[in-house]
């Protein structure tokens, strides 16, 4: 895993954390294989159905808490940000970062649903769920598990944008860079991954794997 973390140079300017590139590159050739005397899939139900692990629970949390940190150092002000989740994804992912946040958050959850394949969204989005409250003059932190093309987050933004809340930040656990097809300014991202099929850690297949506590490729064999 060859990371691109460059570090802030506190002496360089205005200290925030946000300057820092957090994301972490992850190759395939990273993932770690699964065989037949190690699978971490089986301490799950899935024996013999994932291909590897592209990244291990502890760098996730490691990752999130960095991420935690670095979000936090950006919004020391009075009001606690509301952290939006994008079920059902993201659910793993806001539940570990607010509890690494070093401040006060505030929880809000909302379920889209992209018009698509299992495999690939199309852009056109419908609020399967809405927010429970008014979010007018509020700083509020989307939090996604992942960005593929970037469609669903861009409806998004704009969505949430017609509400009038004072700032919208986006922290996004991963993000295939390769796949996405529409640029959205994403302010934190954990980790940068190829464009394999990953489940785990709030990502499923057929709603299968969201439980692992890690992310890991799933095996051809479960999907062709
Ligand atoms: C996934 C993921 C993101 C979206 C990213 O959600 O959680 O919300 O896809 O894809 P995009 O960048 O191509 O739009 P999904 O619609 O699979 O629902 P889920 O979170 O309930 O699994």
């Amino acid at each position: 895993m060859s990371s691109l973390d460059a570090g802030l140079d506190e002496s360089a300017g205005p200290p925030s954390v946000s300057k820092r590139l957090l994301t972490t590159l992850v190759a395939s050739a990273d993932a770690i294989p699964v065989a037949p005397t190690w699978d971490p899939g089986s301490e799950h139900g899935y024996d013999g159905e994932l291909a590897a692990v592209l990244i291990p629970a502890g760098t996730l949390q490691a990752k999130i808490t960095e991420l935690a940190r670095a979000v936090a150092a950006d919004h020391q002000l009075d009001t606690p940000p509301l952290l939006i989740c994008v079920l059902k994804g993201a659910v793993m992912f806001v539940t570990d970062f607010a509890r690494a946040l070093p401040i006060p958050s505030e929880l809000e959850f909302m379920a889209v649903s992209s018009y698509g394949s299992a495999t690939s969204s199309s852009g056109v989005v419908r609020i399967l769920k809405d927010l429970d409250r008014d979010i007018t003059g509020r700083r509020v932190i989307i939090v996604e598990d992942i960005i593929d093309s970037g469609l669903t987050l861009s409806w998004l933004l704009k969505n949430l944008a017609t509400r009038g809340p004072a700032a919208i930040d986006i922290v996004a656990l991963l993000r295939k860079p390769e796949a996405v097809k529409v640029e959205v300014d994403v302010r934190y991202v954990g980790f940068d991954i190829p464009t394999d099929f990953v489940v785990g850690y709030g990502l499923d297949y057929n709603e299968r794997y969201r439980d692992l506590p890690f992310v890991g490729l799933l095996g051809e064999h479960m999907y062709r």
